[in-house]
């Protein structure tokens, strides 16, 4: 029986030698002194034990049972020791590492060309007045003229939430609340959001950014807006830009005209992006049309007025030779890194 408690304790010694973790020790603690382990086996044995070595079986038994556990106490303070060793190893910091770059979000180029454009027209003398992009049929339409049946008021062109209810078409929805709530003269840009639903191709999007600017006073005529429009282009790309007003149609304004400006990305040569014209829209523009000053409670005999509705990705593929709108939207982070303006 001495030989058998002997040969457990040679196995269990060599059985902790191989062990490497807390959670094999704990196995190896179950397997030897728990209820179904080989001391539990051999104490069952002691009633078959005659009876005057029973109490030197026991005693061999207990120091049996005693070592083991003493032996599975020291394997597990070394063990935790190692353990906690290796978990502070792999969280050392070096501080001789130089530090990780943080990523630094930067404002979107057409926030950055509508900021810029902005500060211009503050220096020419405009003021800074916001619309909703959310609004009334009638600021979007009625109060500027559009008849009832005027087809952009179809939904196949606007975005309508509810009926009467619709995402602004253009930023000339700011025109009568601006009459509602000021007396001339009037001189106020209105920058923002506006919505369209046509088809998306290189040069138009369903979603895209207008600047509108009203001047109304006494005697304000078409040479002041040409001139301030010259000047303004002037100051954008910071060099004589070639333009062309060609006669249009807006409700609004009489009369009424497109802007367009010679392709930069092709010289007038012929692109996609000015559709082989060598010109490309960016305005719409014109003189105030007498119905809208009346709207707005002006009276066209005392005053006239000038009104214009730039389109900000129209102007900035110019400014920056950018051949898709599609581009300002698909926030490719190679395309917006290339404006590192803040
Ligand atoms: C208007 O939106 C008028 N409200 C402008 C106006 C204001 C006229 C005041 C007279 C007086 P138009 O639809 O042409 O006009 O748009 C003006 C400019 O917005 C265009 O010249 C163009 O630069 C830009 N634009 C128009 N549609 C799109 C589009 N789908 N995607 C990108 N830019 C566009």
């Amino acid at each position: 029986m001495h030989q058998s408690i002997e040969q457990l304790y040679n196995e269990f010694e060599h059985e902790i030698k191989t062990i490497a973790s807390t959670n094999d020790l704990e196995t190896l603690k179950v397997k030897y002194l728990g209820k179904k382990g080989p001391i539990q086996n051999i104490m069952k044995e002691l009633k078959d034990v005659p009876p005057e070595q029973r109490p030197e079986f026991g005693k061999c038994v207990n120091d049996l049972k005693e070592d083991i556990s003493k032996k599975i106490d020291e394997k597990q303070n070394i063990l935790v020791q190692s353990e906690e060793n290796q978990q502070l190893l792999s969280e050392k910091i070096d501080i001789t590492l130089p530090g990780r770059r943080r990523f630094i979000g930067r404002k979107h180029v057409i926030n950055q060309v509508m900021d810029e454009m902005i500060e211009i027209l503050i220096e020419l003398g405009f003021s800074v007045q916001y619309g909703p992009d959310i609004d009334t049929d009638y600021y979007n339409f009625g109060a500027l003229n559009f008849a009832p049946d005027h087809p952009a008021r179809d939904m196949q062109d606007t975005f309508y939430i509810e009926p009467g209810v619709l995402l602004r078409t253009h930023t000339s929805n700011i025109q009568a609340r601006i009459m509602e709530s000021s007396k001339p003269p009037i001189r106020i840009i209105a920058p923002g959001k506006v919505y369209r639903n046509e088809t998306i191709t290189a040069r138009s999007h369903v979603f895209f950014h207008q600047i509108e600017a009203v001047y109304i006073d006494k005697n304000v005529s078409f040479a002041d807006l040409r001139a301030t429009l010259d000047q303004f282009f002037k100051k954008l790309f910071q060099c004589d830009v070639e333009t062309r007003y060609r006669p249009s149609y807006f409700p609004f304004v009489e009369p009424g005209m497109e802007v367009d400006m010679r392709c930069l990305n092709c010289v007038g040569n012929g692109c996609q992006l000015c559709k082989h014209t060598g010109w490309l829209e960016i305005a719409g523009a014109g003189m105030i049309h007498p119905e809208v000053l009346k709207n707005g409670d002006i009276d066209p005999e005392e005053f006239s007025g000038y009104a214009w509705g730039l389109g900000i990705e129209r102007l900035t593929l110019l400014k920056y030779g950018i051949k898709d709108i599609r581009l300002f939207t698909e926030n490719d982070i190679r395309f917006l890194k290339q404006f590192s303006g803040q």
